[in-house]
C-alpha cells in the first residue's frame, strides 16, 4: 500500500442546466461529503472540489428554448445549485464554475500542451449542417424517425423512445431543430484523442494495478477496453464552451467532456495558489466520487488526457455509485420526476440530516436503489426519533431531572456497563473499515449501533426505577449513558453534521477529534449539560402524503403531454372500410367470463338479433354498471371461440389518459341497428 501525504476528493460537477435532485446528493455528493468529514476529522490534509458544469449542448438547447442566453442559464443554475449544497451542508472547500476565466484558461493550456506534443489526431468528416442557421449540428440538434422503433421525435445521439443509442446519420428523415430544415453533410476537421493508444496501458493501470477499485466500476471499465477503444473527439463545432486554442479551429470549442473534468483543477487553482502540490505531488491520493453513467469519462477519458499532458497524478480510486430511483420509477429533469434538493428544504424546513441519513442509510451503492416517501418517514421515525433521538433524550433529560443538568460522577462499573463502554470501541473499528473502503451504508449502520447500544443500555438498566432503590448505582448508569452520548457526537460528525452540532450544543461540549471516538471519559463529572431539546421530531401522515400527492400530478401532468397520437395506419380505400358493418347496439345482459380476469360475456341488442359477444373490459367495467349502455359493435367480425363461449363481433373501445378503457357510443341515444359510416 502506497503512503500518501493528503487527500483530494472531487465529486461530479453537475450540469447547471437545472437544479439538483435526492439522486445527485445520494449518489456522489453525500458520499464524497461524509468521506471529507471523515478524513478532516481524522486531522488529515483534505481538498473537497465542487463546482458546476456549464457547457455543453443541452444549456445551448434550454437557452433557446427560453429565448435567453446560455450564461443566463448557467448563471440561475449555478446559483440555486450552490446554495442548495450549502443548505445541506456539503463541506466544499471551493465550488467554483467552468465558466470561470480561470477554467477556461487551465482547460486551454492542457489541449494546447497536448497539442504542441503532436498527441490529438487531426481528422476531417463529413457532419451535419444547417445552412440556414450557418451551423453544423451537433447530435442534440438534430431529431428525425428512429429507425428502431420509427418514433418520430428520436435525436440524433439517442432514441428516448425505445432508449436505443444512435449515430445521428441513422435517423430516418433527419431536421434541424434550428431551422425544421433537411440539414446538409459538409466537411469540418476536429481533434481526436487516440484512446487506443493507450489501451496498453490502461490495461495495465486499471486491471492490472486497481483490481480494489468497485466491481461496478472494473467492470465497466474492463469491457470498455476489451470492447476495443476508437480515438474520441475533443472538439466539436458550438458557439457555447472554450475556444479551441489552435490556428483554424474557429467557430469550434472543446467538448464539454474534455473540459469538465479539468474543472476540479481550475477550482483547485481558484482555491489555493498552492495547487500544484494537489495535483502534481505523487503523495496526493486523488479520489473522484461520480454516478455510473460518468465512469468511462473518469477512468478512461480524464486519465488519459492527463497522461497525455504528462505532469499530473491519476486518480487513486473512483467509487462510483450506482443509480437512486424515486418510487419505482427512473429520476427525470426533463420530465419532473425528483425530488428537487431546494423543494426540499422549503418542504422540511431544519431536516437536511433526515434526508442524508435516509439516503445514506439508502444508498445505490451496489445496485440501483429505490427512495419512497414510506421509507422516509419510517427512517425517521422508527430510527432517527426511536433510537437515535430517545436514547440521547432520555439520558439527558434524567440528567437534568436528578442531578440539575450536572454529569454524576461513576461508582465501580458492572461487568455490563464495561461491556457496553467496550462495544463503543469495536464500533468504532467497524465504522472505520468500513469508511476506509467506501462502504457508507454499512458505516452508517455501524454508527447507528452505538446509538442502539446505548439505547438498549438505559432499556436494560431502567435508572428511572433504580433510583428509587439505589440512587448511587444511577450516577454510575447515567455517566456511562452520557459517555455513550459524547461519543455520539463523534461518530456521527461525517453524517449528520447538523444533529452532531445540535447535540454537542446540547451536552455543552466542542468538537472532538476522530481519534477521542471509543474513549470512555469524553465528559466528566461536574460538566453541566444544557437544558436538553428534541433531536428529531416525528414526521406525520400528512407531510408525507402531500409528497407523494405531489408525484402523482407529476405523473399525470406527464401521461396527458406524452398523448402523442400514434401515427396514422397506411391509407385504405372506402371499399375496404365498407366492408365493416359496424352498428349501434344495447348491452342487455352482462357477467364475468369464469376463470378469467378480463373477459365480460355480453348480450347485445343489435337491432338485428340478440347476440353474445366476448369482450376483454372486465377490468375496467363492473357488469351490473354497463345494463343499457349503448355501444357500438362490429357485427360481421367472423365468430370466434374464446373460453368456450362464441363470440359474435367486437364492441368499440378507445383508452384514456389513466389507460383505461371507455366506450365509443353515439352522442345520443338512437335506436339499435343504426348504422355507423
Ligand atoms: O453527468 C454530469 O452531470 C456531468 N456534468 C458530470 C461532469 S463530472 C466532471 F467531469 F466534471
Ligand atoms: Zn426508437
Amino acid at each position: 500500500m502506497k503512503n500518501f501525504k493528503r487527500t483530494l476528493i472531487t465529486s461530479a460537477l453537475p450540469y447547471a442546466n437545472g437544479p439538483v435532485h435526492i439522486g445527485h446528493l445520494a449518489g456522489v455528493y453525500i458520499p464524497a461529503d461524509i468521506y471529507a468529514r471523515y478524513l478532516r476529522l481524522k486531522g488529515e490534509e483534505v481538498a473537497f472540489i465542487g463546482g458546476s458544469d456549464e457547457h455543453g449542448v443541452p444549456i445551448t438547447l434550454k437557452a433557446k428554448k427560453e429565448g435567453i442566453t446560455p450564461q443566463d442559464v448557467v448563471d440561475k443554475y449555478h446559483g440555486i445549485i450552490k446554495d442548495s449544497f450549502e443548505k445541506f451542508g456539503i463541506s466544499f472547500d471551493v465550488y467554483s464554475r467552468t465558466s470561470a476565466k480561470v477554467h477556461h484558461e487551465t482547460a486551454s493550456e492542457i489541449f494546447k500542451t497536448i497539442y504542441d506534443k503532436g498527441l490529438f489526431i487531426e481528422q476531417t468528416s463529413e457532419q451535419f449542417y444547417d445552412e440556414e442557421a450557418n451551423q453544423f449540428l451537433a447530435d442534440r440538434y438534430i431529431t428525425g424517425t428512429c429507425p428502431k422503433c420509427h418514433f418520430e421525435k428520436a435525436y440524433g445521439d439517442q432514441c428516448e423512445s425505445c432508449g436505443s443509442t444512435l449515430n445521428a446519420t441513422d435517423l430516418i428523415d433527419p431536421k434541424s431543430v434550428l431551422s425544421g430544415n433537411k440539414p446538409l453533410m459538409k466537411e469540418t476537421k476536429h481533434w481526436f484523442l487516440p484512446l487506443d493508444q493507450y489501451e496498453p496501458w490502461l490495461r495495465e493501470w486499471i486491471l492490472e494495478n486497481h483490481k480494489e477499485w468497485k466491481s461496478n466500476v472494473y467492470g465497466q471499465c474492463k469491457s470498455w477496453i476489451d470492447g476495443g477503444l476508437n480515438p474520441r473527439a475533443v472538439t466539436r463545432d458550438l458557439d457555447w464552451g472554450i475556444p479551441v486554442p489552435v490556428k483554424g479551429a474557429e467557430g469550434k470549442v472543446l467538448y464539454v467532456w474534455f473540459d469538465a473534468p479539468i474543472g476540479y483543477i481550475s477550482a483547485t487553482k481558484e482555491w489555493t495558489p498552492d495547487w500544484e502540490k494537489w495535483w502534481k505531488d505523487p503523495e496526493t491520493k486523488l479520489i473522484h466520487f461520480i454516478g455510473k453513467d460518468n465512469i468511462v469519462f473518469h477512468c478512461i477519458i480524464f486519465p488519459v488526457v492527463l497522461k497525455a499532458e504528462g505532469t499530473y497524478i491519476l486518480p487513486e480510486n473512483v467509487p462510483a455509485n450506482e443509480f437512486l430511483n424515486l418510487e419505482g420509477d427512473k429520476i427525470s429533469t426533463s420530465r419532473n420526476w425528483a425530488v428537487w434538493l431546494h423543494e426540499y428544504l422549503v418542504d422540511f424546513p431544519n431536516k437536511e440530516d433526515v434526508l442524508k441519513y435516509t439516503l445514506t442509510a439508502n444508498a445505490p451503492e451496489t445496485k440501483d436503489n429505490d427512495f419512497t416517501w414510506k421509507d422516509f418517514q419510517t427512517r425517521n421515525n422508527s430510527e432517527l426519533v426511536a433510537i437515535l433521538g430517545n436514547f440521547v433524550n432520555r439520558t439527558l433529560v434524567l440528567t437534568d431531572k436528578y442531578y440539575n443538568g450536572e454529569v454524576p460522577k461513576s461508582g465501580d462499573l458492572t461487568d455490563y456497563d464495561t461491556n457496553a463502554l467496550n462495544e463503543i470501541g469495536i464500533l468504532k473499528v467497524e465504522t472505520e473499515k468500513a469508511l476506509d473502503t467506501f462502504h457508507f451504508r454499512e458505516a452508517l449502520k455501524s454508527a447507528m449501533e452505538m446509538a442502539r447500544l446505548g439505547n438498549k443500555y438505559l432499556a436494560d438498566m431502567e435508572p428511572w426505577k433504580v433510583v428509587k432503590t439505589d440512587p448511587v448505582r444511577v450516577k454510575t448508569i447515567l455517566n456511562v449513558a452520557l459517555q455513550i452520548t459524547a461519543n455520539l457526537t463523534i461518530v456521527f460528525e461525517p453524517f449528520l453534521p447538523f444533529t452532531a452540532a445540535k447535540l454537542r450544543g446540547f451536552m455543552n461540549l466542542g468538537k472532538f477529534d476522530w481519534k477521542e471516538l471509543g474513549r470512555t471519559d469524553l465528559i466528566g463529572a461536574g460538566h453541566r449539560i444544557n437544558t436538553p431539546e428534541l433531536l428529531f421530531e416525528k414526521i406525520e401522515d400528512e407531510a408525507i402524503q402531500a409528497q407523494v400527492d405531489k408525484l402523482l400530478a407529476t405523473k399525470k401532468a406527464n401521461e396527458l403531454e406524452q398523448q402523442t397520437a400514434k401515427p396514422a395506419k397506411d391509407n385504405i380505400v372506402y371499399e375496404d372500410f365498407a366492408k365493416m358493418d359496424i352498428r349501434i347496439g344495447t348491452i342487455i345482459a352482462a357477467e364475468k367470463v369464469a376463470k378469467t380476469k378480463k373477459l365480460l360475456k355480453l348480450t347485445i341488442d343489435t337491432g338485428i338479433d340478440q347476440r353474445t359477444v366476448v369482450s376483454g373490459i372486465a377490468e375496467y367495467f363492473e357488469p351490473e354498471n354497463i345494463i343499457g349502455q349503448q355501444v357500438t359493435i362490429l357485427v360481421n367480425l367472423a365468430p370466434k371461440m374464446l373460453k368456450g363461449i362464441e363470440s359474435q363481433g367486437m364492441i368499440l373501445t378507445a383508452e384514456n389518459s389513466e389507460g383505461s378503457l371507455v366506450f365509443v357510443t353515439p352522442a345520443s341515444k338512437i335506436k339499435e341497428g343504426s348504422e355507423v359510416k
